[in-house]
């Protein structure tokens, strides 16, 4: 159960040391995959914090801060963001927060951001819950997100999905080889996905 930490690593610039006991669920899977609808549902049965990367760095553009205009590039071409600056923002939601669990959804998503967490801020996750999801179903879904993103169009989407191929799934499969991962099938309708995370979230059910 969970990690203590006490880390007085300053790498990730500006942001504070965690000093308390906290439990971390990296959520991981293709864009589209359905991580931030499934966090909705596991937040509001299970107690967690939910925290998207993604959600965080596009409220670092919004909030004027110098590293947007270099955040919102980034995310338009589908390129990853400096690990210390995203792990910068995590740090500090983590830390401003009450609760000690938390959902990290879309990090880490390469070697860089996976090493840098673990080194800055020591924390190991409890596990990875991964959606598994077929890319033409994740395409469906991304051109019909209406969310108004910048980086829901296919352009931006093929580069996403090679990024995803080429940088996230080996972190994936480093954690499995740690037989860390919870795989969900996640090409199936939003209750059904449900279903299968409930299982891995009740004590009986998984880890
Ligand atoms: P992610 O956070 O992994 O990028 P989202 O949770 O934002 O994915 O889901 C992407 C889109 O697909 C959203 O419009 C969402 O409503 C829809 N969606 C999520 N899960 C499913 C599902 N199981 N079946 C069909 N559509 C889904
Ligand atoms: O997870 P989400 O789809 O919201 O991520 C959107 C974009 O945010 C990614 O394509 C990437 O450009 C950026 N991102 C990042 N590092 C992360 C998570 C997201 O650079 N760990
Ligand atoms: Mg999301």
């Amino acid at each position: 159960m969970g990690t203590v930490v006490d880390s007085t690593n300053k790498e990730a610039t500006g942001s504070l040391p965690i000093n308390k006991k906290v439990k971390v669920v990296f959520v991981l899977g293709g864009p589209g995959s359905g991580k931030g609808t499934q966090c909705a549902n596991i937040v509001e049965h299970f107690g967690y914090t939910h925290l998207s990367a993604g959600d965080l760095l596009r409220a670092e553009i919004k909030s004027g801060s110098e590293n947007g205009t270099m955040i919102q590039n980034m995310i338009k071409e589908g390129k990853i963001v400096p690990s210390e600056v995203t792990i910068a923002l995590l740090q500090r939601a983590i830390q401003e927060n009450g609760n000690d669990k938390f959902l990290i959804d879309g990090f880490p998503r390469n070697e860089e951001n996976r090493a840098a967490f673990e080194r800055v801020t020591g924390i190991q996750p409890d596990f990875v819950l991964f959606f598994d999801c077929p890319e033409e179903e994740m395409e469906k879904r991304l051109l019909s997100r209406n969310q108004g993103r910048e980086d829901d169009n296919i352009e931006t989407i093929r580069k996403r999905f090679k990024v995803y191929m080429e940088s996230s799934l080996p972190v994936i499969e480093y954690y499995k080889s740690k037989e860390k991962v919870q795989k969900i099938d996640a090409a199936k309708p939003v209750n059904e996905v449900f279903n299968a995370v409930k299982a891995v979230f009740t004590p009986s059910g998984g880890k």
